[in-house]
């Protein structure tokens, strides 16, 4: 019998800290209910101390998730410890996960306390939360830049206050994988009580290292690693959940754990994080780029049509691609629509929602033939994102663009409730668009990305439009999709600025 491999995904926390990816309580317990389809062992869902949208958050995803565990992080201070204990108090099971940093650079700068008094606040800390729950995780934050020494210590003690994981972050993605790895190997022989634990890591990828640096701790006996979909999170975000599971998966000839998750919803996890936080997937990305299947190059395909080994390493359809991709088309009814959706992990919260939704794609099919998974993923989360109290709703525009002349656009908005035009001119048609949108909105933000992707393959795709805006310190990401990417990006603007003006919390758990 293989070792479990436990997976801690946190998406939901460390994820939510990319900029412009906040989501609202709704957006998470979706997220949730699609990570423990897949039979993710725990969520983290959020910082509940963070802000009163983040507690809510966590709470509905406690409430929601029955059978993964439902995590919460917090500082050392006893208000932190307790606000997590509230929001967890619906899960089936909760853990709370509470950190201090180590490292002699936090310690000195930005904790300003000595090592002793670090030590002293972490083993209150975690006998705290064992008044709450038998599931406390303890992480040393930049152990990847901490002492050995030090960290022996502070790991010996908090597992006698009560820690059952614990958990070694590379906050800082500085480690390389033979270190990591020895890091880990020296914790668990010489920490001695470390047999009392499950050792986790954390990894950032500011070097690429992320997955390789799990990897090789899960060598060196790790039995948790903490990742999240499409490797979302701060700065160049954390080790992709899909590319761990799938390494230890294809490589159970070297591996000496396994994870027990469901690879095969790892498509949809994938196309709905990127959904609803507007950071797209890179076609290259691994397992689930769109080209991460596609053999190009004559060699390979007549290699792969031989036989599939000779350059697929993974079956496709085992991390969730379709083999049969076509689902639907113009004469698809509701049922088939609601069923379809289903089975990608859409449910409806109203008969009012799923018949708005099936209007858009009764449009969508009325202008692209076929209408593939993707197509109904990105319609759905535009058609949700909408159910949010918006003040602002894209009705149509007009566009004049001739070589040679300076192109201009004609917006119409619902700005609430109440049709309205603007006109504008720019450096090009959607340059022009932005502008003629902002003469009615008047939001004063910054744009601070703009990325057009294609959702499916061929001519009649749809673009899918990020739009990332600030204002007041503030950063959103909106998103649209169209099969003209003119319109998408309209849409991907006047969704950013909703979010901008939105009263609806989105939880911003920055730390
Ligand atoms: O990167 C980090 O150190 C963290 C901790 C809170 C685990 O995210
Ligand atoms: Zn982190």
């Amino acid at each position: 019998m293989k070792d479990k491999l436990i997976i801690f995904d946190t998406t939901l926390r460390d994820g939510e800290q990319s900029p412009g990816a906040s989501m609202t309580r709704d957006e998470k317990v979706r997220i949730a209910k699609t990570l423990e389809l897949m039979h993710v062992d725990v969520i983290e869902a959020g910082f509940p101390i963070a802000s009163p949208g983040d507690f809510e958050a966590v709470q509905a995803v406690a409430s929601a998730v029955k059978d993964s565990t439902v995590c919460g992080l917090a500082r050392t201070s006893d208000a932190d410890i307790d606000r997590a204990a509230e929001a967890l108090k619906p899960a089936n099971s909760g853990r709370i996960h509470t950190f201090i940093a180590t490292s002699p650079i936090h310690m000195q700068q930005k904790l300003r306390m000595s090592p002793e008094q670090v030590l002293e606040q972490a083993v209150r800390a975690v006998k705290r939360a064992r008044n709450y729950t038998d599931d406390v995780e303890f992480s040393p934050e930049d152990a990847g830049r901490s002492e050995i020494d030090f960290l022996c210590q502070i790991i010996e003690s908090v597992i006698d206050a009560g820690a059952n994981t614990i958990n070694i972050p590379d906050t800082v993605g500085y480690n390389v994988p033979t270190q990591f790895a020895e890091t880990i190997r020296n914790l668990k022989e010489r920490v001695p009580n470390a047999d009392k634990a499950v050792f986790s890591v954390h990894c950032h990828n500011d070097l690429g290292l992320a997955v390789a640096n799990s990897l090789a701790a899960v060598m060196a006996g790790a039995r948790q690693v903490e990742c999240t979909i499409n490797g979302l999170g701060e700065r160049a975000g954390n080790a992709s959940l899909e590319e761990v599971v799938m390494a230890v998966r294809t490589r159970q000839d070297i591996f000496p754990c396994d994870t027990t998750l469901d690879t095969t919803h790892i498509m949809n996890n994938s196309r709905l994080v990127a959904n609803i936080t507007g950071f797209p997937v890179q076609p290259n990305k691994a397992i689930v780029g769109a080209n991460a299947f596609a053999h190009e190059s004559g060699i390979h395909q007549d290699g792969v049509i031989k036989s599939r080994e000779t350059y697929e390493i993974m079956r496709a359809e085992d991390v969730g691609w379709q083999t049969n991709r076509l689902v639907m088309g113009k004469h698809s009814g509701r049922n088939a629509f609601r069923t379809r959706l289903k089975e990608l992990g859409y449910e409806f919260a109203s008969e009012e929602e799923l018949n708005e939704c099936f209007r858009r794609f009764k449009d969508l099919a009325d202008k692209k033939h076929e209408i593939f998974d993707e197509d109904l993923q990105s319609l759905v989360s535009d058609g949700l994102l909408e159910a949010e109290q918006e003040e602002f709703k894209f009705i149509s525009m007009k566009i004049a663009l001739e070589t040679g002349e300076v192109p201009s656009a004609e917006i119409a908005l619902s700005v609430k409730g109440v049709e309205k035009t603007g006109v504008a001119e720019g450096d090009g048609p959607v340059d022009a668009v932005f502008s003629a949108i902002e003469s009615l909105v008047e939001s004063g933000c910054k744009i601070q990305l703009y990325s057009v992707n294609a959702i499916t393959d061929g001519s009649d795709a749809q673009g899918e439009v990020t739009v990332r805006l600030s204002k007041d310190g503030r950063v959103v990401n909106g998103t649209g999709s169209d099969t003209d990417v003119i319109a998408a990006s309209a849409k991907a603007y006047v969704n950013a600025v909703n979010r901008v003006m939105s009263p609806v919390q989105r939880a911003h758990p920055q730390i």
